[in-house]
């Protein structure tokens, strides 16, 4: 499919701003979303609004419209629907999940933590070695290369480890960690592996079963889908596991990780993401199940950020003062580069930027630790995110910002 006919489907791209078409490079912090997704939450909330498992029709069609969620879900994940949970945000769920893993572990037990993921993927497992008494263990962050130093990992694991919480993509610099090899070195020391896939998995198909890994938490708001969290956990680990519920809800199933009444129409609406992106790999009248029109669908995105990441990398580094951060294209990366303009705040590049209808974001976007080790704590980076309806014109129009802004123009 061409980017014009994909981008036919968003219509917050027919926005302007001083006159000029809005670019948004803001995906990492939240993509746009086509009119399936927001036809699917309407027609949830106006036809079927119900709560669930009662005995009149738009009950059991919330229902089947929860299940339908868990399937198209698992689809993306390569799980099974019986293994998807909902809930607020990532951060809620990790924050649920921690509690809950955290009630059988005490001093002595300890968890491995990275440099490099989002704070969301380090708070909620440091938090239990103040209320249970936990060692947290950290692998450090080359700033050089915006890689883990991944000797560390196989150093942080012993006897001692429960998990380990690791990003599979840094939403910070775009760099792809080997998650499938640390979910291996986990498991060896007979560890579990929490995988935030938040930033990793609007950029690349996740597959549970080859990375190995034990849960796995991503946010739909980041794949074009509403602003609904989603939690992977391994079937058979599901209904052991310790989480704060109420007693009269289910006691089995992914249905006991949810927390009181869910975001219905997220789901609705992530489920219709989902479908959305497998449009994209096929019109429907190709042969193949949702997952196999999901990866040609990846595939296809991939390709088309690769040339975008690699005109975006180059293009900034021409540019004098422009100073990039984490790995070349060469590496494996998402589509989402960060830099800074020397001796201009992010803050100042991205409102100049934000005046020629280019949206960024700035800061250290909840990536702290990262961030500071990058020597940029005091006025973060900026980052510029390609995302599916991202076009090479967009991307000319950023580097011209960003050469301007750098010219001091
Ligand atoms: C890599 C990464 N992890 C976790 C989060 C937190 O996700 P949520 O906003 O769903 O809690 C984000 C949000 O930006 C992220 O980019």
């Amino acid at each position: 499919m061409r980017v014009d006919q994909i981008r036919a489907h968003f219509p917050a791209l027919e926005r302007a701003h001083g006159g000029l078409p809005v670019a948004y490079f803001d995906g990492p912090g939240g993509t746009q979303v086509p009119r399936a997704v927001v036809v699917a939450m309407a027609d949830y909330l106006y036809h079927h609004n119900a709560n669930t498992h009662w005995a009149y029709p738009t009950s059991a069609e919330t229902d089947a419209i929860i299940d339908a969620a868990r399937a198209a879900l698992a689809d993306l994940l390569g799980a099974a629907p019986d293994e998807i949970a909902f809930g607020a945000n990532m951060t809620t769920l990790t924050f649920h999940l921690a509690r809950a893993l955290g009630r059988g572990w005490g001093p002595g037990d300890e968890v491995v933590v990275t440099e490099l993921d989002h704070h969301a993927n380090v708070a909620p497992w440091r938090a239990l070695a103040k209320e249970r008494g936990i060692t947290v263990r950290t692998v450090c962050l080359d700033p050089e290369t915006g890689q883990l130093y991944w000797d560390q990992l196989a150093r942080a694991l012993s006897p001692r480890t429960r998990l380990v919480a690791i990003g599979a993509a840094s939403n910070a610099l775009g760099t792809v960690s080997d998650v499938r090899d640390a979910a291996r070195a986990a498991r060896e020391a007979g560890a579990l592996t929490f995988v935030d896939a938040v930033h990793y998995a609007p950029h690349h198909l996740v597959d549970v079963r080859d990375l190995g890994c034990d849960f796995l938490a991503c946010s739909a708001y980041k794949f074009y889908g509403p602003h609904i969290g989603v939690l992977y956990a391994r079937r058979d680990l599901i209904d052991s596991l310790d989480v704060p519920k109420l007693e009269p809800a289910p006691e089995v199933g992914p249905e006991r990780l949810e927390t009181g009444t869910q975001n219905h129409e997220g789901m609705a609406g992530a489920a219709a993401a989902v479908d959305f992106l497998a449009s994209l790999g096929g019109d429907g009248r190709e042969p193949g199940t949702r997952r196999e029109r999901l990866a040609r669908a990846y595939e296809m995105m991939h390709q088309r950020q690769q040339a975008l990441v690699e005109r975006l990398w180059d293009g900034l580094g021409r540019i004098p003062g422009v100073r990039r951060f984490g790995p070349s294209p060469s590496a494996p990366r998402t589509a989402t580069v960060s830099f800074v303009v020397e001796g201009v705040p992010s803050e100042t590049v991205a409102r100049s930027l934000a005046e020629r209808a280019v949206f960024v974001s700035h800061g250290d976007f909840y990536a702290t630790t990262c961030v500071g080790r990058l020597g940029q704590a005091e006025h973060g980076l900026v980052r510029a995110g390609c995302a599916i309806y991202t076009s090479d014109e967009e991307v000319s129009r950023l580097l011209a910002g960003v050469e301007e802004v750098a010219r001091g123009a």
